[in-house]
């Protein structure tokens, strides 16, 4: 994030949107540290749908798999509603693959990579835990439907890790 806030053009202005005060908190301590760049940091809860404005690239990291099933279609509309002309969005989602030995692997291989870079079992299955029913994931086909309702016409997959997939 750094690196890439401090390439682009100084007239570019970063705007983060999340309900949580701890991880706005956290997103304003890497602002700071870079000058002269225009920054703004809004608490906002996405359920309700948000009036983005004039934007040329909305990144979604792994945070639409969070809105509830029932407000992702307006939030999506919303968004396209705020596009630039050839603007873009990219939306990182966890989502459910087709093959429930493939969905298996995947997670199970993830929390693997968690226990490699220092998560506890503990940490594993409390994580797991707080995300039942809290992160509803979507399959490609229906985030894709998703987006096509909400008005984008270009839409492709262009990186998939395990369940993570970059859209
Ligand atoms: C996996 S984190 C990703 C955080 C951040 N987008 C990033 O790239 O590091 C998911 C984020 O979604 C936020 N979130 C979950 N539900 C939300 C909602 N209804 N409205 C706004 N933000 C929400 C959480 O607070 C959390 O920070």
């Amino acid at each position: 994030m750094q690196t890439l806030m401090g390439a682009v053009n100084k007239d570019v202005q970063f705007i983060g949107l999340d309900n949580s005060d701890a991880m706005l908190g956290r997103a304003r301590t890497r602002f700071e540290r870079i000058p002269n760049r225009r920054w703004q940091l809004h608490n906002v809860e996405l359920n309700e749908g948000f009036p983005f404005e004039n934007a040329s690239i909305v990144v979604v990291n792994l945070t639409l798999q969070f809105v509830r099933p029932l407000y992702r279609d307006t939030l999506i509309h919303h968004l396209h509603a705020g596009m630039r002309d050839g603007g873009c969005v990219i939306l990182v989602e966890i989502i459910l693959g087709n093959d429930s030995l493939f969905n298996r692997t995947f997670i199970k291989l993830y929390y693997e990579m968690k226990k490699r870079n220092g998560y506890s079992e503990m940490e594993i299955s409390r994580k797991r835990e707080e995300l039942e029913n809290v992160l509803i994931p979507y399959r490609v086909e229906e985030n894709y439907k998703l987006l096509r309702k909400g008005g984008f016409q270009h839409i492709d997959m262009f990186y998939k890790w395990y369940n993570f997939c970059f859209v």
